[in-house]
């Protein structure tokens, strides 16, 4: 047995070429799996794996001599590429400059977002840390303005369809048991949320994914840990921006999603295979709206243990 995903059950083979080795030791540095020993300046394993191999590839990728190559999991020593010079990195300064410039975006351009420009995005987010390789995160992709306002107005409906999840006699009967925090929550930001989803689609003002003419949905399997699609939420949106482009994250979709048969029923329509813990939409388009200045923005505390 090895750490399942949706995508592995067994762990991956570590295949040696033993007269390659010159007996440098990186692998067994940088392998968390103990997966290696040196025994007479040569690779050998360890046999005191700790959880199988889970493909991660660092014993590949940090292998002066090739010596290694690991098979399975999704992954083969033809997954290896040449890495960008240390100088093409941008600096901290350019970086800095594209966080601050970015905005959460609402207001689009008319213009579709080019089929290479999504390619960009998708090949940049699968750059992000993993979890548990392999990926157990699926993308949905809506790439068109047409595509993204027909599943709003299909959750706007579907929210419709809920509504009595916010009604008084509902909230008032649910408060003793989730809580004064959620009941507050749900009066001051579900309620209303469902109020502007519902109302205002029916007036034609999509407040959902703001007629956006690309969105992402991102989102686990029930293997992943929660984390695994945010973060691979943000590594797309990073590069959308990367790429001139305005994003904006939504979070109000992923939890309504979650359960019961109509939201089963939602899923299904747009090919989302399994309900999850956490999710996350990102929408890309060019922005109509221009800047002039930033904001500067905190953490909650920053606390440095004496
Ligand atoms: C996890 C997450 C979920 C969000 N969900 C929504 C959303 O559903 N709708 C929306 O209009 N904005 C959403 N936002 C955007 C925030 O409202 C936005 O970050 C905030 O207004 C601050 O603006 P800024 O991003 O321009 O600094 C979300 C942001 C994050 C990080």
């Amino acid at each position: 047995m090895a750490i399942p995903t949706s995508r592995a059950k067994e762990p991956a083979k570590i295949l040696i070429n033993t007269e390659l080795c010159n007996g440098c030791g990186k692998c067994v540095e940088v392998c968390t799996d103990f997966n290696f020993k040196i025994v007479d300046h040569k690779i050998q394993l360890s046999n005191h794996s700790l959880f199988g191999c889970v493909a991660c590839g660092h014993c590949m990728m940090v292998c002066p001599t090739g010596t290694i190559a690991i098979e399975g999991r999704e992954l083969s020593e033809n997954d290896l590429f040449e890495l960008p010079s240390k100088d093409a990195v941008p600096s901290y300064e350019s970086l800095l400059t594209m966080l601050q410039r970015r905005r959460s975006t609402r207001e689009f351009k008319e213009i579709d977002v080019e089929e290479t420009v999504i390619q960009k995005i998708l090949d940049a987010a699968q750059t992000a840390p993993m979890g548990l390789p392999p990926s157990d995160v699926h993308v949905i992709v809506f790439d068109s303005k047409t595509k993204v306002r027909a599943f709003a107005e299909d959750f706007s409906k579907y929210l419709s369809g809920i509504r009595w999840m916010v009604s008084k006699w509902f909230l008032t009967l649910m408060r003793p048991f989730w809580g004064k925090a959620n009941d507050e929550m749900m009066r001051g930001f579900i309620k209303p949320v469902f109020d502007i989803y519902v109302d205002e689609m029916k007036k034609g003002k999509n407040w959902i994914n703001y007629d956006a003419p690309l969105a992402m949905y991102f989102y686990g399997s029930p293997y992943t840990d929660p984390a695994d699609s945010i973060v691979a939420a943000t590594y797309a949106m990073l590069a959308g921006e990367s790429l001139g482009l305005g994003t904006c994250m939504l979070g109000a979709v992923h939890p309504f999603i979650q359960y019961g048969k109509k939201a089963r029923r939602l899923r299904e329509k747009y090919g989302i295979k399994y309900p999850s813990r956490e999710g996350l939409f990102v929408i890309f388009g060019y922005s109509k709206v221009h800047y002039k200045k930033g904001v500067k923005r905190t953490f909650a505390d920053i606390h440095r243990v004496g």
